[in-house]
This record gives C-alpha cells, structure tokens and sequence, in this order.
C-alpha cells in the first residue's frame, strides 16, 4: 500500500483533522495570552536589570541547586512560573557575565538592544537566508557586513558571514582558505600553517575540522609576547626548502591570554611575499581598530585575506554574534557556491544572499543584532566605549602596580594585561600556590571576578575589561581588593 494511501472515508478523516487542529492551534497564544506573556517576560528582564550592577559577579552552586531547580519546575504552572525558576535559577550560581564585574576570559556585556533584536526576529521568523525570500533583511545583513568590512579597511568587493561566534567564524576563514589554495587530500601533510602558542584554540580546532591531524602546524617563536616575524619568515623560507608547502599564516589582533597583538603589518609584509593566506583573529581585539590612540598596532589588518571579529564581544551584543570578513569577498562565495533542486524556485539571485557566503543555511537573524545596535547607538559611540575599557585597563594596570610585591608580567596593546605577586625569597612552586590563593580570595568577593593563564608556566592572574556596563567604580574596587588581599596574605605568611 502506498504510504499515504487513506485507510478512512474522507468525512472521517476530516473530523480527525479538525479534532487535530482544535488541539493544535493551542501553539498560537491569544492576542491576551501574548500580552500576558510579554509582561512575564519583561518583568523577568527588568527584575534581572535591576540587579545586574550589584549581584554578586561570582557565586558558587549550593550543592542543591539543581535538585531543587527540578523540583521546582516540576510544580510550576504556565510561563510566568516557568521563566521565574529560570531566572531565579539562572542568576543563583555561576558567573554573571552580563555585570560589570566580570573581567575574566573574555566580556562583552550583552547590550539590551540585541534582546529586543531577537524578540522581533524570532517572532518574525523570516528566511533570512535568502533574498528573495527577506529582501529587507538580507540588505540589513548586507549593510551589516559593509559596515564590519569597512571598519576592518576593506574596500570594494569585500564580503563575509555574521556567524555564531569567533569560532564559526574561524572556521569558515579556514574553509575558504583552503579552497582558494585548492588543498587537496593528498596534499595535507605537506601544508603547512604558521601560528603562535597565543593563538585562540578555536584556531587549531578548526585546522583539526578540516584538516584532522595530517597538517604541519608551526608555532612561531614570540618576541615580546607577539609573533616574531622574521622568526616567521625564516621558518617559511626553511620550509620551502624542504619541500613543504606554506600556506597561512594566523596572526592575532588582541590575544585572548594577554591582549597582545601580532605584528600585523610586519606578518602581512612575509604573506606577501610568500603568497600566504594572511588570517587575522580580532574576535577580540578587532574593534579597538576603531579608537584612534591604538589604531597603529592595527595598521596591516587591511592586508589580511580574511578577520574575524566577534560582535558579542568588543561591540557588547549578546552571545551568539561572531562575524568574519574576507578582502575578496567572491572567495568565500567560491568555496561555499552548492545548492539542490529544491531551490530551483529562488529569485533575485543577482543580489547578495546570506546562504550563498555561509556554511549556514537557515539561520537566527543574527545580523539585525548588530545593525540595530548601530543605528541606535551610532559607531562614535562604541568608539568611546572601547576607548574607555582601554584607559581603564592602563589605570588597573598602573595602580596594580603600585602594591608592593605586584608585578605586571605582560605588555598592554589594549585591554587585557596579567599580573602576579612576586616575592624574592619563595620557590616558584610557592608563588603559584601564593597567586592561585590570591586568585580565589580576590573572587570570593562580589565586585569582580578574573581568571587566570600561564606565562612561561607560572600561574598568572589575568585582567580582562571590555564589558560595556564596566566603569571606574569597579576597576577601584578590584584595586583595593588585590591591595587588601595581597596584604593580608603577606602578613599570614601567605598562609601556604
Ligand atoms: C581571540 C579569540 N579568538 C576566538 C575566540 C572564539 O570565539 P567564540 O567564543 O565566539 O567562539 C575567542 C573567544 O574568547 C577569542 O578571544
């Protein structure tokens, strides 16, 4: 029997459908029902914005957390309970990444103009994907990526993706990369990519995607903490000679360990004269090439085959917002040009639609986010914001350096620096242990909470501001922690 042969009369199977569609159209609130559900959600937004600058930036889970999270959802009744527990759960453990106390890893903050973004795009829920099927939003998506390209210093015939985050992002880069030097299979062991014990892991994650471990990687020596480039260009000239095949190098603009950035203009000259794939990482630092007082280290970025920048970071939006942009932009429309029968009907194919520079197909209307945000806020805006995480991180930096004992271990190219407490008469296994209890100590306090990394193997705590809601008032009170802390530690002996 075929397999959609009726097996009733279609009388009955007409009652069947509609006793279906009865129960169905319960997936569609009532106009009341919506009103009542925004009020929920808004409530739920405005209790946690109320909170947002004083919660504690770090708390540990009770060890019932999540028992009791189960519990109580399991007795709530409808969406506003639900999303009460959610909240109540939510902000009850971990870390709040959205306050300004958060300057570990890597902030952003998390702008509210992006929430209202998405509250319309989903319940839009357009094929963004497509031009013909959205052409406003594609021409916002297009904007979007007219916009990044042109902050990077990209001219005409740039193109790229508004993705996920840095890591999509990368990933994409290496894809197109590959394909525009026609890297085959048989071709891996011999390829080789130069990068540096700084670059992000999502870097060696995607290699890994694309390439599993048949590639030659090659971690360039440091000089200052940054890629060495002519340590760079002699190990490609070694390579050529015997027999490799060189073909990207990675550079970072903002490492996520310390800050620092590549330099670029130095890195692209040795690309160019190889004819490398020149990848830049700004998933970081990539938008401080807006503020003029640091745009020199930048200078180069312009060069690069492709960057990627991360919105939900150094433009404060909420997670869920990488971007990636190419110098020529076809290069990614080359590498990614598939498509099916099933969109034999698209129309409007002379103009620019997302799925046809992605890896994506259907995708969150992520780029609105962004676009949103810019139109509200205008770009002088981030500017000064950015410009304002960097003077903060140089006044930590300096005061920080005042406490006696407290010694700056890396350079500040922009917002991120590390530091450590440093005593003549302990071992190095001493100080570890003396900063890894400095660490917890400073973050057993609500106002802020850093994270750590390693400098030449020892333990360093790491400074990372870049949230928009972090001010003054905050990098003040992480100040006379360390002070307060490193104090009480010295005159316990440091209580090892
Ligand atoms: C320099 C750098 N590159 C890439 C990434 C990865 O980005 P994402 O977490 O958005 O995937 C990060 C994340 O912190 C980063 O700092």
């Amino acid at each position: 029997m075929p397999m959609h042969e009726p097996a009733t009369k279609p009388d009955a199977q007409r009652r069947q459908i509609l006793s279906l569609e009865a129960a169905t159209s319960a997936l569609e609130p009532s106009d009341a029902q919506r009103l009542d559900w925004q009020a929920a959600a808004d409530a739920s937004v405005n209790r946690f914005m109320a909170k947002v600058n004083q919660h504690p930036t770090y708390q540990l889970p009770d060890a019932d957390l999540l028992g009791r999270f189960d519990q109580q959802v399991a007795s709530a009744e409808g969406l506003e309970q639900l999303l009460r527990v959610v909240e109540d759960g939510m902000t009850a453990a971990g870390i709040l990444t959205a306050g300004p106390g958060h300057l570990a890893y890597v902030p952003g903050g998390g702008l509210y103009v992006g929430a209202v973004a998405d509250h319309l795009a989903a319940a839009v829920n357009a094929f963004t994907a497509d031009h013909s099927a959205a052409p406003v939003a594609a021409a916002i998506h297009a904007q979007t990526i007219q916009w990044l390209a042109a902050m990077v210093g990209y001219g005409e015939g740039a193109f790229g993706d508004v993705t996920s985050g840095g890591s999509h992002a990368t990933l994409t880069a290496f894809f197109v990369a590959r394909h525009a030097f026609g890297i085959r299979a048989r071709d891996y062991d011999k390829t080789c990519v130069y990068l540096s014990e700084h670059t992000h892991h999502c870097c060696e994650k995607a290699l890994r995607v694309l390439f599993g471990d048949d590639l030659c990687l090659r971690k360039v020596p440091l000089a200052n903490q940054a890629i060495d480039a002519a340590a760079l260009g002699a190990m490609v000239d070694a390579d050529l000679k015997h027999g490799l095949k060189p073909w990207m190098i990675v550079a970072t603009a903002g490492s996520t360990n310390l800050g620092r950035v590549d330099p670029l203009r130095q890195i692209a000259a040795v690309a160019k004269d190889y004819s490398l794939w020149f990848h830049v990482d700004g998933a970081y630092g990539g938008f401080f090439n807006l503020c003029d007082e640091v745009k020199e280290r930048f200078h180069g970025l312009a060069e690069a085959d492709s960057v990627v920048l991360d919105p939900h970071k150094g433009m404060f939006l909420p997670y869920g917002c990488g971007a990636v942009v190419f110098k020529r932009g076809e290069s990614l429309r080359q590498a990614l040009d598939h498509s099916g029968a099933y969109l034999q009907d698209r129309a409007g194919l002379q103009q620019k639609s997302a799925m046809d520079y992605s890896l994506e197909l259907t995708r969150p209307f992520r780029s609105l986010r962004i676009w949103l945000a810019l139109k509200v806020y205008g770009a002088p805006l981030f500017k000064q914001a950015l410009s304002e995480k960097l003077l903060l991180a140089a006044y930590c930096r300096d005061q920080l350096a005042t406490i006696p004992g407290v010694e700056i271990v890396s350079g500040l190219d922009l917002s991120i620096f590390a530091f450590r407490y440093v005593d003549s008469g302990r071992s190095d296994g001493d100080l570890d242990a003396f900063n890894k209890l400095l660490m917890q100590r400073i973050n057993a306090h609500p106002e802020a909470f850093l994270s750590s990394t390693l400098v030449d193997g020892r333990f360093v705590l790491r400074v990372a501001i870049l949230s928009f809601r972090t001010h003054l008032k905050t990098v003040d009170r992480l100040i006379a922690t360390v002070r307060a802390e490193v104090g009480l530690l010295t005159q316990q002996g440091g209580a090892l």
